[in-house]
């Protein structure tokens, strides 16, 4: 988290009030960091930076031990998604087989810098994850239940024109 001082004006009141609500029937809010994190998500869709610090507050812990909670469980969204979220392993043998060039080609081709992750029609999003458990297919990403294998940088415009004909079918 690079910020800590957020506004929590975005967030919806209503939904902070189910939070605050799970927070204070827990005998031990501290040690259930996980499940309220689980409740967050499920309530705002992903967890943002000023989300992370409400909950850190309403809990009691320092901000950073809740980041360092939804940084490691891969369950758990930091950046909104898309509609199509692309996943992209850069796990050990995905990395070698060249998975960074596959993720540079989706970014170019998408057009969005490093510090972006969703594109501005909300259509696509990229997410770097770790091994998904398809080594042999490396390197490998997944876009919702579909895992592609063996992904070159010259398929990547092919796979974002698939889930653009998809909308335009409807
Ligand atoms: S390292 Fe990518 S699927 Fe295992």
């Amino acid at each position: 988290m690079s910020k800590i001082d957020l506004s929590m004006d975005a967030l919806d009141p209503a939904k902070l009030k189910e939070i605050d609500a799970l927070v204070e029937s827990l005998p031990d809010p501290s040690g259930s960091l996980i499940q309220i994190l689980h409740k967050a998500q499920s309530l705002f869709g992903y967890l943002p930076p000023e989300l992370q610090l409400y909950v850190a507050r309403k809990v009691g812990v320092p901000a950073a031990r809740v980041n360092g909670v939804v940084s490691f469980y891969s369950f758990f969204i930091e950046n909104p998604e898309g509609k199509y979220n692309i996943a992209i392993c850069l796990g050990t043998a995905c990395f070698v087989k060249g998975a960074a060039e596959v993720l540079e080609k989706f970014r170019t081709e998408l057009n969005l810098p490093k510090e972006k992750s969703r594109t501005d029609d909300g259509l696509f999003s990229i997410a770097e994850v770790r091994c998904i458990g398809a080594c042999a297919l490396a390197p490998v990403l997944r876009i919702g239940d579909k895992i592609y294998g063996h992904v070159k940088p010259a398929d990547v415009p092919g796979i974002i024109q698939h889930y653009r004909d998809l909308e335009e079918e409807g």
